[in-house]
């Protein structure tokens, strides 16, 4: 689901540097980063590249409005107009392991984190750390969301340098994932909690404290940002 809100994401530590504003994306957007070149994604998001360099601007977009679990922003540099969209940061209600024999919910309260800005050229200059912190800051006001998760392969340190930035700490969690070409890789899961939602959802007793000290890291760094309704 393309959520409607529409959140400015301004630096006030770099006045200068033009706000980034999450908002609503259709076809027109997807279109003005086409093609993409696979290559410069990594293994998590290489298929989600290929599905929209396969599939065109107009069936993903429809695909991603079709979609109810997921809440997908657009992500803009400077301003809402179709060449100044980047890059797309989205939610999947996360797995609540709840008790056992229990079906699996999905809550909002646990999220899974996923973003990503198409071309190369625009990587690299903030806008994934402005928008990951947009969206967190959205959903924990505005969906209730305490817990957030986020998987990253082990070769993304730009991925894994924002996840630490705001405070996500790594678990003991893998998944082994096939790269395209035949190679292999580990994914790592990183994770991120309110102080409230720390000790109830399940998290090793060894992470308590690194994710209280996490949520300090988050809260410093979202003090250097603005983030408004717009
Ligand atoms: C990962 C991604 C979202 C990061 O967004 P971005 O706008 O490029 O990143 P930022 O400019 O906000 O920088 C984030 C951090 O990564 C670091 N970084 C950027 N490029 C890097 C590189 N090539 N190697 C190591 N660190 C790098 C930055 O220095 C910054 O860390 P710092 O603040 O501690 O110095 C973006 O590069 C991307 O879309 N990549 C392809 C898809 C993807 O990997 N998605 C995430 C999967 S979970």
């Amino acid at each position: 689901m393309i959520v409607q809100t529409q959140l400015a994401v301004k630096n006030i530590a770099s006045p200068e540097v033009p706000p980034v504003y999450l908002a609503p994306f259709g076809e027109a957007e997807l279109a003005k980063v086409l093609p993409i070149d696979p290559n410069s994604a990594p293994y998590e998001h290489r298929q989600a590249v290929i599905n929209l360099s396969r599939l065109g601007a107009a069936s993903m977009a429809d695909l991603i409005s079709r979609t109810p679990v997921v809440s997908t922003f657009g992500i803009y540099s400077g301003r809402i107009k179709p060449d100044r969209f980047v890059g797309v940061v989205d939610l999947l209600p996360a797995e609540n392991p709840g008790p056992a024999n229990v079906e699996p919910t999905y809550t909002k309260t646990l999220q899974s984190l996923g973003v990503h800005i198409y071309s190369a050229r625009k990587q690299g200059r903030g806008l994934g750390t402005a928008a990951v912190l947009g969206i967190m800051r959205y959903a924990t006001q505005i969906e209730g969301t305490t817990f957030f998760d986020a998987w990253t392969s082990e070769q993304n340190l730009p991925a894994q340098r924002i996840l630490d930035n705001l405070g996500y700490v790594e678990t003991a969690n893998r998944e082994h994932a096939e790269h395209f070409g035949g190679r292999t890789s580990w994914l790592k899961q990183w994770i991120f909690a309110a102080p409230e939602a720390v000790e109830s959802t399940n998290t090793p007793p060894l992470l308590h404290e690194p994710l209280r000290r996490g949520y300090e890291k988050f809260t410093d760094l979202a003090m250097k940002y603005e983030v408004q309704i717009v």
